[in-house]
């Protein structure tokens, strides 16, 4: 078991990992659950896919502690990140009398989590919500850090708000019923910190990986443990991204950006799959400017491809070529008017935000990657 503590001046909240803790919820989440009960049921929102493996359990305890869940349940999949779906969750929970003391439960992946922490953003301007993350890119990322948002025709998260939840509640056993693809999937996040801020842990990674990813519970919970307490004190340095601290943890999602928007943001490519060719390609270029050791850039690369991630843009079979890509990356919401701030790396371990690439070298090393 471990907690770990973000600490933000005047809301800090605790992230417990915990085998088991979804088991014990009810005793677990016991100070946000006050509130309710006398007929006032607890709002928990869930995707199809969660609400069938877990409502019932977590039915069964509140029971027990004389408390009911009200479920309100989306599709699986970033259309429920819609203002459509948004109106209809802030109408639930105004139906349901939700207060600004109360707390919302979101029991899911990054899309329930990021539509449920705006929708909590808003209702009443602010009521509180706890995070169960059920994915291992949820729990080592976007569960922790308050980032919420909706997409909209212009974009993926162009509509949010900074939100932190109250709680996070990491289970790592829920994990055993989530899809290989999205474990690895998930696990390039994982591997995001190590590259970024922590030279023992990527090694460690490179050792140790394939027990992450067979789930064994000793390696996952001390692979979620150091992801997340790097994320929290990052975050707590840096709620807003203001600084170039919180920027850090972009590692490998501007290039990864916009591989997803040339595949349409579609299963051809998941995020956390994007993200690791991105920071393959990061790592590449940042060997290119000079920065890092071919041979860091290589073992970058073979971790990644280990963990079974794409680790070759040639491979992606893209009909496209650099400069389309660069087209893809003005879009990216951290593009400034005449520039995009790139995450570079100056060794395994130390990511840094770099200011003054050239978005014509960029094509030209992606043309070049396209045909190696
Ligand atoms: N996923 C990046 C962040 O939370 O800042």
């Amino acid at each position: 078991m471990a907690v770990i503590a973000v600490a933000l001046a005047g809301r800090p909240y605790r992230v417990v990992i915990e085998e088991g803790v979804l088991g014990r919820l009810a005793e677990a989440a016991a100070p946000f659950l006050s509130g309710y009960g006398a007929g006032r049921p607890v709002p928990f929102v869930a995707d199809t896919n969660t609400h069938r493996i877990f409502a019932a359990g977590i039915d069964t305890q509140l029971a027990a502690a004389g408390l009911a869940a009200e479920w309100f349940v989306v599709a699986p999949g970033e259309d429920a990140k819609s203002w459509a779906v948004l109106e209809k969750l802030c109408d639930w929970l105004l139906a349901l009398g939700v207060t600004r003391k109360d707390h919302v439960f979101a029991l899911g992946g990054g899309v329930v989590g990021d539509l449920v922490g705006f929708a909590c953003a808003v209702v009443k301007r602010g009521c509180g919500f706890v995070q169960l993350p059920t994915t291992l890119l949820a729990q080592v990322d976007s569960s922790v850090g308050g980032k919420t948002a909706i997409n909209t025709a212009a974009g993926k998260n162009l509509i949010g708000a900074f939100h932190q939840p109250a709680q996070v509640l990491i289970d790592p056993l829920v994990l055993a019923s989530l899809p290989e693809r999205e474990m690895r999937a998930g696990y390039a996040e994982v591997l995001k910190y190590g590259l970024l801020g922590d030279a023992a842990f990527f090694a460690w990674l490179e050792a140790s990986g394939n027990k992450v990813l067979a789930r064994e519970p000793q390696a996952l919970e001390q692979a979620i443990a150091t992801s997340v307490a790097m994320k929290a004190r990052i975050v707590a340095e840096d709620e807003r991204e203001t600084e170039d601290r919180r920027a850090l943890l972009n590692l490998g999602h501007t290039f990864g950006h916009a591989l997803e928007a040339e595949t349409g943001f579609s299963d051809r490519l998941l995020h956390g799959e994007a993200v690791a060719l991105g920071m393959v390609l990061a790592a590449r270029y940042s060997a290119r400017r000079g920065e890092l050791a071919v041979a860091d850039a290589a073992r970058a690369a073979t971790a990644i491809a280990a963990a079974g991630l794409p680790s070759e843009l040639r491979g992606l079979g893209l009909a496209c070529d650099g400069a389309s890509l660069v087209e893809h990356m003005r879009h990216d919401k951290k593009a400034e008017a005449t520039t995009l701030p790139f995450l570079l790396l100056r060794g395994l371990g130390e990511a840094y935000v770099a200011r003054d690439v050239d978005l014509g070298d960029i094509a030209a090393f992606l043309d070049a990657e396209l045909a190696a």
